[in-house]
């Protein structure tokens, strides 16, 4: 990454929720002392929010000065040569995409009544986007992707997993840390589970079932207390295959059993 963002070339990062490509582009900016400019893509990123606004309130004394005009992100990176980080970018609509597609190959921005803006030469693109096969993503087009270098990120390795997990929750017992991130991990090769949940939902899971059991006076690594905060934090976020038989309730206790030695049988009544 940063030798891309050194050679000139524009990045798209390109992996799964949870995948660090936040934590990898925060960090990159922590390094480079360039700026660094966050918008968050959505159905809403008009090209007026990306690029910015004249003030209408001083319009009506001033008109159309240059002085009246209030920098959106776009405008403040390019000024600034900073780093401009678009989060999700498969959720920008398609006129405001082709604005950046034109940045990108002519380093410059026309804004109306405001003029020409050069790119100042540091000024680089960052894209983050889930994959096209995962929910409520549209595929981005051959323009935007012939114009970016791509980085792939995909899910940590088991042993990165368990220490993120375990620098978020110093406080949690090292085999119950690393059995969560098992059960974590079975959830995204399960046969009757089309997505499933990244780190976010370990790092969810172990700090409820500490809270959990403090509010019900059981240890902190109670397998059962465990099942029910493995319930609150992953149930949400995996994805069955349409039409699936099972709840995923169910296949994330038979994961959590599994992992754990224990049994649906010892579930007190009422579960499941
Ligand atoms: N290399 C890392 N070191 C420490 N924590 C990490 C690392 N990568 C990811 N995380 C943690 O994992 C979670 C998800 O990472 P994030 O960068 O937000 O993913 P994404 O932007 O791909 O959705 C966050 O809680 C983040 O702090
Ligand atoms: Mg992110």
């Amino acid at each position: 990454m940063l030798a891309a963002l050194e050679a000139s070339c524009h990045v798209v990062l390109e992996g799964p929720p949870g995948t660090g490509k936040s934590t990898l582009l925060r960090s990159v900016a922590a390094q480079t002392d360039t700026s660094f400019v966050f918008v968050e893509g959505n159905a809403e990123l008009t090209p007026g929010r990306l690029v910015g606004h004249f003030d209408p309130a001083q319009v009506l004394t001033k008109g159309y000065d240059p002085s009246v005009f209030i920098d959106g992100p776009l405008v403040t990176a390019l000024r600034d040569g900073a780093l401009l980080y678009v989060e999700e970018i498969n959720r920008v609509p398609e006129e405001t995409l082709n604005l950046l597609i034109t940045v990108m190959s002519e380093g410059e921005l026309m804004v109306p009544r405001l003029g020409l803006l050069k790119a100042d030469p540091s000024f680089r693109l960052v894209a983050a986007m889930n994959p096209f096969d995962s929910v409520g993503t549209a595929r981005i087009s051959g323009a935007i992707y012939d114009r970016v270098c791509r980085i792939v990120m995909n899910y940590q390795d088991g042993s990165d997993e368990v220490a993120i997990v375990a620098q978020t929750h110093p406080e949690a017992e090292a085999d119950f840390v690393a059995k969560v991130v098992e059960v974590v991990r079975a959830t995204r090769v399960h046969p009757e589970l089309r997505m499933g949940s990244s780190v976010r939902g370990a790092i969810d899971l172990v700090a409820i079932a500490s809270r959990l059991a403090e509010r019900r006076g059981q240890a902190s690594n109670d397998p059962v207390g465990g099942l029910d905060a493995a319930l609150v934090a992953l149930s949400g976020r995996v994805r069955p295959f349409e039409g699936g038989a099972r709840s995923v309730e169910s296949i994330i206790s038979d994961l959590w059993h599994a992992t754990f030695g224990t049994s649906a049988a010892e579930d007190p009544p009422g579960k499941g």
